[in-house]
């Protein structure tokens, strides 16, 4: 693989490979995402929505979803009983966070040969796919995401994450495209997300930061490959278009990296991360 873009990455914190992703693969992806949406009982989330403690119980099954498939609500989806205001093919935010180790389907466009090649391009010696999401950005509900570094939720010492970002449809302006800060990479990490004694997360500001940097706007078609440096600040809009903008993503760290245990993201034991080869086996046929 020609790696003509690694100096790009390193100065600018991220790097746009056109056609990287054919349509048939973003198209099968996105079947599947919807099929997984078609399955997901939107009813039995509602103890969790009229509970006296909705955040809590919200934040829980978030943060249980490490090593599992769970869908996840856009805000405005919900009203204070429970239900779905919107249909539930609207509804749902993301998909998170390992269907890239339990679904087959994902497995397929997590693990191919291209990637394994850019993963070694990017200089890792023992690549680990940490984190998947499906990301809907539907049209008119799909929320923002403010601006944030990857690595402030998905942290190693050193810092070893990088963010895969996949155009699974044309991602422009109206329709809520990421927008980056050029070489905000450089200047550390603002802050870490770290579990709490309480059972949720919190926040511990750290040395870096870019203030008031100006955003990019990266207009991307259909089957592109943004690289984000785990450092770089980034962002994305609601998208008030009349169209989605469905996106993958996937997060790749170092084995020898340390790796917190007060990550919010955790396995089971017997499930730890895997890397590309087919040699680690896959769970959907250990648990079948
Ligand atoms: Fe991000």
């Amino acid at each position: 693989m020609s790696v003509t873009w690694r100096a790009d990455l390193e100065r600018e914190g991220f790097v746009v490979l056109p056609g990287f992703v054919d349509d048939d693969a973003c198209d099968s992806l996105m079947r599947r995402a919807a099929e997984i949406v078609d399955e997901f009982d939107a009813r039995s989330m509602r103890s969790i929505f009229t509970t006296d403690e909705r955040e809590r119980v919200y934040d829980a099954y978030f943060l249980a979803s490490g090593d599992k498939v769970r869908c996840f609500f856009e805000s405005d989806a919900v009203d204070e009983s429970g239900s779905l205001v919107v249909d539930k093919g609207r509804s749902i935010n993301k998909i998170g966070h390992a269907m890239h180790d339990l679904d087959p389907t994902f497995n397929d466009f997590s693990r191919t040969s291209d990637l394994e090649e850019l993963a070694a391009a990017l200089g890792y010696a023992d690549p680990l796919l940490l984190q998947s999401m499906f990301i809907f950005k539907h049209p008119e509900i799909g929320g923002e995401v403010g601006v944030h570094q990857d690595a402030t939720f998905l942290y190693t010492e050193p810092n070893s994450t990088v963010g895969l970002w996949f155009a699974l449809q044309d991602a422009r302006i109206d329709n809520a495209c990421l927008w980056v800060v050029p070489g905000g990479h450089h200047h550390g990490l603002a802050r870490r997300n770290v579990r709490s004694a309480d059972g949720g997360t919190t926040f511990v500001e750290l040395a870096g930061g870019v203030p008031d940097s100006p955003q990019v706007p990266l207009e991307v078609d259909k089957g592109t490959l943004v690289v984000l440096d785990g450092l770089l600040p980034h962002r994305s809009d609601a998208n008030h278009s009349a169209r989605s903008r469905q996106a993958y993503t996937l997060h790749l760290i170092e084995r020898a990296a340390e790796y917190p245990a007060d990550n919010w993201l955790r396995r089971a034991p017997d499930m730890p991360l895997r890397g590309f080869g087919s040699r680690d086996g896959t769970y959907w046929e250990a648990s079948s």
